[in-house]
Parts: C-alpha cells; sequence; structure tokens
C-alpha cells in the first residue's frame, strides 16, 4: 500500500498566510499540520507516499524533504493547478500503479490515527473505504448516505437537503478500481474533479464502498476558526517544559513550554501554552491556548487564544485573541493622537477593531 498526500490546493479561506504560504504548514503547537498528517502515516507501515504539490512545491518540499525524517519515502507529484481531490489522483496514476492507496488530505487533523481503518480495509479490502463523522451542520460538507448494513449508498458534496448527518472526513482508501472512476469524470459546477463523484461512479457500478465512523476528533484546518480549536485541542495534551530561560519575575501557571534558547521575563503566562527556541517574551501576559512560534517576539502585550508563526513581533498591543498572526508580522499600537487606525494590511487581510 501507497499513500498519497494532498498539499495543493488554493487555500482561500486561509488567506492572506497562503498568499505566501503554504496552510498544510500553518504550524499547530509549533508543528505543521502536515507533519501531523506524515506521523500518522508512518505510524500504519506505509513508507511510501506520493505528495500532491502546487505552487507552493518549494517550501514543502524545503519543510518535508525526502519525508526519512518520518521514515518515509515521499515523492512528489506536481499538480499544475488545483483542479479537485479527484484530479489529484488523476495526475498521481503512474506513481500509484496497480498499488492500493491511502489518500489523506494534507490539511486534516485526526486524533487518534487512521492505523484501525487501514487495518479494516486489509480484512476486507472494498473497492473504496470511507471515514466519516457526524457533525451539527453537514450542508458544508461531503455527506454519505448509509443503508441498514452501514453500506455506502450513495454521496452528495454540500447538499442544500443532507440525508444524513455524517460528513466525508479527509482520509479515503483505495483499490485501483478508483482509477477507473476518476478517468470517467466530468468537472463539477465548481469546475474541479470531485472525489465524491469518483466514490458515486463505484457504488452506480456496483463497487462496495464501506465507512468506518471515527471514534475521535476531526477537523479540517482550513479556515481560521478550526486552525485554533486544533491548537486547543493539541496544547491541552501539553506537559509542563521549561528548557529555555525564564526569570524569577515570572509567573508561570499550568501546563507551559518553554524551548531551550526562548526568553521570558517579568510576565504572567497560564497554560496551556508553548513558546518555541529563540522566542523573547518581557513584560507580558500569555493566555491559555497560545502558540508562540520560533523567534516571536512578545513585550508589553497581552495575548491567549492565539497561534503566532515564525518571527511575529507584537509590541505594546493589550489584548489579542483568537487571532492567526503571520510570519515576520509587526502589531504595535497606534500614537494616541490622532484617535485613527493606521493599518498596513496585504490582500484578503481580515482585521477586527473596536472603536
Ligand atoms: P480544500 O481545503 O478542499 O481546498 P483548497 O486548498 O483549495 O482550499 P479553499 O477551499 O480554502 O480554497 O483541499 C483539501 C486539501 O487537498 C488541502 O490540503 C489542499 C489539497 N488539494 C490539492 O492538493 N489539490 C486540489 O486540487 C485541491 C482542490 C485540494
Amino acid at each position: 500500500m501507497k499513500a498519497l498526500v494532498l498539499a495543493g490546493g488554493s487555500g482561500t479561506r486561509l488567506r492572506p498566510i497562503t498568499h505566501t504560504s503554504a496552510k498544510q504548514l500553518v504550524p499547530v503547537a509549533n508543528k505543521p499540520v502536515l507533519f501531523y498528517v506524515l506521523e500518522a502515516i508512518a505510524a500504519t507501515g506505509v513508507t511510501e507516499v506520493g505528495m500532491v504539490v502546487g505552487s507552493t512545491q518549494e517550501e514543502i518540499e524545503r519543510a518535508v524533504g525526502d519525508g526519512s525524517a518520518f521514515g518515509l519515502e515521499v515523492t512528489y507529484l506536481r499538480q499544475d493547478a488545483p483542479l479537485g481531490l479527484a484530479h489529484a489522483v488523476l495526475i498521481s496514476r503512474e506513481y500509484l500503479g496497480d498499488d492500493d492507496f491511502v489518500m489523506y488530505l494534507g490539511d486534516n487533523f485526526i486524533v487518534g490515527g487512521i492505523d484501525p481503518v487501514v487495518r479494516r480495509f486489509h480484512a476486507d479490502r472494498p473497492a473504496a473505504q470511507i471515514m466519516l463523522t457526524r457533525v451539527t451542520d453537514p450542508r458544508q460538507f461531503g455527506v454519505a448516505e448509509l443503508d441498514a448494513s452501514g453500506r455506502v449508498v450513495g454521496l452528495e458534496e454540500k447538499p442544500p437537503a443532507p440525508k444524513s448527518d455524517l460528513a466525508l472526513v479527509g482520509v479515503y482508501i483505495f483499490t485501483p478500481a478508483v482509477h477507473d472512476a476518476v478517468a470517467a469524470l466530468k468537472p463539477s459546477w465548481r469546475g474541479e474533479l470531485e472525489i465524491t463523484d469518483a466514490i458515486q461512479w463505484l457504488i452506480d457500478a456496483g463497487r462496495r464502498v464501506e465507512s468506518t465512523e471515527v471514534s475521535g476528533y476531526w477537523k479540517d484546518t482550513g479556515n481560521v476558526t478550526d486552525m485554533l480549536e486544533v491548537n486547543r485541542l493539541v496544547l491541552e495534551g501539553l506537559e509542563q517544559r521549561l528548557d529555555g530561560k525564564v526569570a524569577d519575575d515570572c509567573e508561570i501557571i499550568g501546563r507551559v513550554v518553554v524551548e531551550a534558547g526562548a526568553e521570558v521575563a517579568g510576565s504572567r503566562i497560564v497554560g496551556p501554552v508553548i513558546v518555541g527556541a529563540g522566542a523573547v517574551i518581557r513584560d507580558s501576559y500569555v493566555g491559555p491556548f497560545t502558540s508562540v512560534a520560533e523567534n516571536c517576539h512578545i513585550a508589553e502585550s497581552e495575548i491567549e487564544y492565539s497561534i503566532m508563526l515564525h518571527r511575529a513581533s507584537i509590541h505594546g498591543v493589550r489584548r489579542i485573541e483568537a487571532s492567526l498572526i503571520g510570519r515576520d508580522v509587526e502589531v504595535t499600537p497606534a500614537p494616541n493622537t490622532p484617535r485613527a487606525h493606521r493599518l498596513v494590511l496585504g490582500d484578503h487581510s481580515k482585521v477586527q477593531i473596536s472603536s
């Protein structure tokens, strides 16, 4: 069995971060989402990974390399345009050969791994095995309809009137039968080759499609709200470790990690919080569920429930909350008079200002 990891896409929901960076590399608890994906694949014993990449190929290659750090052999497969999940399978045809494969969306986060579902597939070997989870608003997802025995009888992409509350999770296992399905597809109304259409094709052709309900937690980290929620969840599992320099005048409460090479002085940190190597925090408050990446600077400021990417800095700003702050971003207070906001924001930035 091989793995196919989808790390291309356009990432419109995470703009402006995705103007300059791959969304799969946004860190959760200071580790890129994509690394959790690769670890979950390595845990199943699969070693050959095809990584579908688009315009952010270079950055992804820099981060993942040949995959040996994860015990994997990664081959990069260039998708010229993000024309859909089934299109990613289409361009990977030669790499996948006649092997079964697990397809994993590179921005999806699943707690508890995929080992059980891979084992179930091997025992049963249906044409396709999908993972499902119950959601409150199925209209935003691919939705599966099951018969009484649990077999998948129909799939719909973002249906206005969903037939169930079972949404597709971004992990699928396929036999080579999927290649016939993908080759027969026409683009959907949104111009993409849809993986749901490929699976529906298999069902219509009388092939067996089985499903497993995910017991643990699943989120697609494609938007800021979900990214912050996944960050919260991972930080919940943190254990206190103060390897960096923490001055005596600090108050450290709960599970806080200060990596070697980080410095904290005159500050109050209420965990769970992770502070990356080379970060400096001075005369500030850092509240629960915050990830501060390597070489960030926080001075005379307050921040909580947020993610700061590499080298971001916050100086003299009172309370930042529920925020995703990109690499090399500088946040500073406006001069007191005249009372006005002065903004230099990239295209597609989102700012909420109390005024
Ligand atoms: P999506 O989040 O469904 O699509 P997207 O990345 O285009 O994002 P947005 O909706 O915000 O514009 O993609 C899921 C994963 O699959 C993600 O890791 C990107 C990847 N992907 C590809 O590699 N190729 C593709 O053609 C598409 C559509 C997605």
